[in-house]
């Protein structure tokens, strides 16, 4: 009997089986190869999302070097990296109206399986990718484990920590958001010090510049590893539209106000669906995009994706940071606001209650614990990420409880520094229960080589009870996860703005089955060495 496909990526509207292989090729940008720009990525369902054709990555007219026609790619899925037993093959058609990149979606793989898979096209083979199947839902799972990531802008740092990830050996790979930034390379931010072409300087306004910037930051080739090794679940945070922009309000200092904002939210989700492994229910309507979604591994962990951009209400009192109280600031406290929008509170209480996994894990993009920047009895808040909307948080922390979830742990990114936090019922309660962990990751390259502590690290510390680690290095985190614990490896590099740095485990944090909260593992406690006086970075860069 074959087995069901697994159902690992059911989408909240649509729910078509997920994509997962694309790859890159190793020719450079320069050469005429067909995969020179290509998009690589892979899900871990059994399906593929294919590469862009592009042998003219950085043209600037957004055409990658492609002619107005369409073109038929072929695609194949192996049991083995040689393509001995090819298990599942087909065509699409890669059309210039979705810069000739493809998405197929296949079904009937094995649950819980790698797989190998290609693209053909113009008498061209791409690079070969992998990728696993998830087990199937419900199966009894011992043990699976992922890696997140976030964070990437190109100018301050190499990818060394991607490269890392590539050799990692884990079922799937979360990227939380800032997958790529909208601004442009320049002399004054370009701490690589390598050459970058002069018509990436300015920033992503229209589809081609977007284009333009993928095909910048998939000609690195340790983002491309990491890609031809894992399977890829991406959501965006701010950036890869632009800095803290919501729903229909961009920034205050955005370039594209009023009538501009909408067309270039519309650019900015055809190029990021363009170049990242999405289903066919995720293929853009104008300015709309469906990202949040839900994958499944066995019985052992349920994933739910979330989209805290494209729903939320407009940033409070200006989207800076603020002395915050219910009497200061009542909006934040407001609970007609949302984060989420109210249909995908909806979402996530509804998965929650039909979950018999043993961990809920939430992939989330700005930190939900919260994080006061006053080391006095007084609160100040940031208003763009969880603490900007206490009112939605309370309300998804109290439905987790009554839906009976126990094992609640929320990965993040936006922050460029690595936490591990409690999360606590209501943040303004001393007496308030631990209800669930978060762990922030840092990130890969943004802020450039960072420090294993720094005088902003110290005052969160201080000032947060909940908060009970923070680095600043630049890396990612490896979670393992069994019935019986969560464990997460904070993995940093050294450095970003020279290339080579190895990678360590900066310390290990724990959740127990049925034990809310963070826990140091002491034995695999690495003490840091490194210390800097770093200013805490700008919100949300
Ligand atoms: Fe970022």
């Amino acid at each position: 009997m074959s087995p069901q496909p697994p159902r690992c990526c059911s989408a909240p509207a649509r729910s078509p089986p997920t994509p997962c292989p694309s790859r890159p090729s190793s020719r450079s940008p320069a050469t005429r190869s067909p995969w020179a720009s290509p998009p690589a990525t892979r899900s871990p369902t059994p399906s593929c999302s294919g590469p862009r054709l592009a042998p003219e990555p950085l043209a600037a007219d957004g055409l990658g070097g492609m002619p107005q026609e369409p073109v038929k790619v072929r695609w194949q899925v192996a049991e083995d990296p040689l393509f001995r037993k090819v298990v599942k093959a087909g065509t699409v058609t890669a059309t210039p109206n979705f810069g000739h990149s493809v998405h197929p979606e296949v079904w009937g793989l094995r649950p819980g399986r790698d797989y190998w898979y290609r693209f053909m096209a113009a008498g061209e083979v791409s690079q070969t990718g992998h990728t696993r199947t998830a087990p199937a839902y419900g199966s009894p799972l011992a043990r699976m484990s992922f890696a997140f990531a976030s964070c990437a802008l190109y100018s301050h740092g190499f990818y060394t920590a991607y490269r890392h990830l590539a050799d990692e050996d884990v079922d799937v790979v979360f990227h939380l958001g800032d997958y790529l930034y909208e601004s442009g390379v320049t002399a004054e931010n370009n701490w690589r010090r390598t050459t970058v072409d002069p018509s990436l300087a300015g920033e992503t306004l229209d589809l081609a510049r977007y284009r333009q910037q993928y095909g910048l930051y998939k000609s690195d080739p340790d983002l491309m590893a990491a890609h031809q090794s894992h399977a890829f679940v991406v959501a965006p945070d701010d950036h890869e539209i632009e800095n803290n922009w919501a729903d229909e309000v961009p920034e205050e200092r955005s370039q594209s106000q009023g009538a501009l904002w909408m067309p270039r939210r519309t650019a900015a989700f055809q190029a990021y669906y363009e170049h990242l492994p999405f289903r066919a229910s995720s293929l853009p309507d104008g300015p709309d995009m469906q990202i949040y979604r839900n994958l499944r591994y066995g019985d052992l962990v349920d994933f739910n994706v979330l989209d805290t951009r494209q729903y939320r209400d407009d940033q409070a009192y200006g989207d800076g940071s603020d002395p915050a109280s219910p009497e200061l600031t009542p909006d934040i406290y407001d609970p007609s606001r949302s984060m989420m929008g109210l249909e995908q509170e909806a979402w996530l209480q509804r998965n929650w209650r039909q979950s018999t996994a043993r961990w809920q894990v939430l992939a989330n993009q700005a930190p939900m614990a919260e994080t006061d920047l006053d080391e006095t009895e007084a609160k100040t808040l940031y208003m763009d990420p969880w603490d900007g909307y206490i009112a939605n948080r309370n309300r998804l922390l109290e439905g987790a409880r009554t839906s009976g979830i126990e094992n609640l742990v929320v990965i993040t990114g936006d922050r460029h520094h690595n936490y591990a936090s409690n999360l606590m019922a209501d943040y303004d309660d001393p007496e308030s229960a631990v209800v669930g962990s978060e762990f922030v990751g840092t990130s890969i390259a943004s802020g450039g080589d960072g420090a294993d502590m720094t005088t902003g690290g110290e005052s969160l510390l201080l000032a947060n009870d909940h908060l009970k680690f923070f680095n600043s290095q630049r890396g990612y985190v490896r979670v393992r996860v069994t019935p019986d614990e969560l464990s997460s490896d904070f993995r940093v590099v050294p450095y970003v703005e020279r290339r080579g740095a190895p990678i360590s485990t900066r310390a290990t944090y724990v959740v127990e089955n049925g034990r809310p909260g963070v826990q140091l593992d002491t034995q695999n406690a690495a003490v840091g060495t490194k210390y800097a006086d770093v200013p805490m970075p700008t919100l949300n860069r």
